[in-house]
């Protein structure tokens, strides 16, 4: 069944790497049926959370930015694919910030599980990044945020992850296409509704 992805790119070169996996992806997924929307940060802002709590419970976000137009896509998409350049071992700030700001989305629960406070719109999720390392714990850090915030808190639901190492350092040429990870991109893409 057709699905409506929405793919939030965390920034990286204009034609880096990582904007090359995400068309990659892109490209699979719409030749499986699927409607897809790149959201890019490095076009629209969204600042981090402020914590000053106006939005709970239900009212909208008190920051003037484009995060109300990104919040109108959330609530359409049924999967969400955060996609980022790995900045200093960990997802880029400008997911970070989107993360922060998906407070103002939580509606209240009376019966949370453990260590849940609200309730989140039910999504699916993915991640995609490129990093120039290609070590064993090269993502470490990041996975185990997308883990933490956005599978186990938020309560999104996996659908997978593709960590794109060994793409080259950001002071030279993008060189993902040196790798195997355009076509697992486009493959990740194309199965990731797959029925099996
Ligand atoms: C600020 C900054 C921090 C980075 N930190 C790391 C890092 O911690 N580990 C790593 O392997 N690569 C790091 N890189 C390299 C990028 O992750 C890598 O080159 C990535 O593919 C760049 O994506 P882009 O081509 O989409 O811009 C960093 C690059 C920048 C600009």
């Amino acid at each position: 069944m057709s699905k409506n992805i929405l793919i939030i790119l965390g920034g990286g070169r204009p034609n880096g790497n990582t904007h090359r996996l995400v068309q990659a992806f892109k490209r699979g997924a719409e030749d499986s049926g699927h409607s897809v929307t790149v959201f890019s940060l490095m076009a629209k802002e969204v600042k981090g959370c402020l914590g000053c709590n106006f939005c709970r419970w239900g009212r909208p976000c008190i920051q003037k930015d484009d995060f109300p137009e990104l919040a109108e896509k959330i609530k359409d998409a049924d999967l969400i694919v955060f996609a980022s350049p790995l900045y200093f071992w960990t997802l880029s700030a400008r997911i970070k910030a989107v993360i922060e700001r998906l407070y103002s989305l939580a509606e209240k629960d009376s019966d949370p599980p453990l260590g849940r406070y609200e309730k989140y719109p039910a999504k699916d999720c993915a991640l995609l990044m490129t990093a120039a390392d290609n070590l064993f714990w090269t993502f470490e850090q990041a996975v185990s945020y997308y883990r933490f915030a956005i599978v186990n808190y938020i309560g999104f639901h996996d659908k997978g992850m593709l960590l794109a190492g060994g793409c080259g350092s950001s002071s030279g040429k993008p060189e993902i296409e040196k790798t195997g990870h355009l076509d697992s991109a486009y493959n990740f893409g194309k199965t990731v509704y797959l029925e099996v």
